[in-house]
């Protein structure tokens, strides 16, 4: 088994560092290969997803990703930029599904910004679809208008679009994973004024034909923002495009304390899938050996079950998790009174300990 190990930029190395320690721990044999991605490969070989990092990452059974970009990259020419690596991967190697589970850990409660009673025991799980859309859409670029409200004047402009079997691989994806949860999905929209959202949900209600035995709701994206802060619960499976999925699995995220715990894992349809904390690099804390390593760490736990065929090794990642929580052990993004602040490497060292 070959995992392609790619930390790419900010706090990126720092969490990914712990995330292979936990896998080194586990003495399964993986084969592990690191690389550059993003600006630091950018830096290195004048490009975010240089041709030999994309060669690994195809190459190997799953991909350990850690975050890439930087503000001082802005600038650069799109192509340049550091976030094109993530999206290059997903769309060279067909990632489209991704899974962001938004999860609740009972001692985290009291961090999210939400009344306990409100995320207590939340458990909910975001199917974002992943390479297609607004997104990769064409064409897209700047012009001069022709029409609109200002004709003469520069704009830009971007597709959006899906085809029915964009659609209907990822619905499938969504109503199997409801099957082993609690067999209900929302499927989320904008139908009341978009015709790609219209087609979405007429193709979903199409493929949902197939699954009786799980309950489809439709919602409109905007209401699906509300009740989620409103009555996060009621929520089982949510499945929606590349774009809305980007909103609301942030928002999720905010639910359950810290997006420094959310793991994601992206997949194709041979199951070979990159795995990434849902957060991004941040610079601000980059290289003060501060930030939350767990998010990563979940994630390789969910390569171990999903790419690696490794369901018992997951799972006592995902245990040792929850017991060092139970330690009272945090970073100061779920850090609250009463608990031991803790750095990446002490995290990352309890979490070892309690593998053991
Ligand atoms: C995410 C990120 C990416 C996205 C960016 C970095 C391209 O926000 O994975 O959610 O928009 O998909
Ligand atoms: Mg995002």
């Amino acid at each position: 088994m070959k995992i392609a190990v790619l930390p790419g930029d900010g706090i990126g190395t720092e969490i990914v560092a712990e995330a292979v320690r936990v896998l080194d721990a586990l003495d399964l044999n993986f084969e592990m290969e690191t690389a550059l991605v993003g600006g630091a490969a950018y830096e290195a070989h004048g490009h975010p997803l240089p041709e030999a990092t994309l060669k690994l990452a195809k190459e190997a059974d799953a991909v350990l990703f850690g975050a890439v970009g930087d503000w001082k990259y802005d600038k650069l020419d799109r192509p340049l930029r550091p976030e094109q690596a993530i999206l290059g991967l997903r769309k060279n190697l067909g990632l489209f599904a991704n899974f962001r589970p938004a999860i609740c850990y009972e001692q985290l409660t009291h961090a999210s910004s939400l009344k306990p009673e409100l995320v207590a025991g939340l458990d909910i799980l975001i199917i974002r679809e992943l390479t297609g859309d607004i997104y990769f859409g064409q064409p897209r670029g700047k012009r001069v208008a022709t029409d609109g409200h200002f004709p003469g004047a520069d704009e830009a402009f971007d597709t959006m679009r899906y085809s029915r079997p964009e659609i209907e691989r990822i619905a499938r994806v969504a109503f199997e994973a409801a099957r082993k949860r609690n067999r209900r999905v929302t499927s989320v929209d904008k139908a009341n004024v978009l015709e790609t959202f219209q087609f979405w949900k007429d193709v979903v209600t199409e493929v949902h034909k197939d699954y009786p035995d799980i309950e489809l709701e439709h919602m409109y994206v905007d209401n699906a923002a509300m009740q989620l802060v409103k009555k996060p619960k009621a929520f089982d499976v949510i499945v929606t495009g590349n774009m809305f999925g980007d909103i609301l699995s942030d928002e999720a995220s905010m639910l359950t304390g810290s997006i420094g715990m959310l793991p994601s894992a992206s997949l194709n349809d041979s199951n070979q899938g990159l795995y990434e904390p849902s957060h991004g690099s941040a610079p601000d804390i980059a290289g003060k050996g501060v930030a939350n390593p767990l998010a990563t760490i979940l994630s390789a736990a969910m390569m171990l079950r999903f790419s690696l065929n490794q369901e018992e090794a997951a799972q006592r990642i995902e245990t040792a998790v929850k017991a060092v929580l139970a330690q009272g052990l945090r970073t100061p993004d779920i850090w609250s009174e009463g608990t031991t602040k803790v750095g990446t490497r002490e995290m990352g060292d309890a979490v070892l300990k309690a593998l053991a």
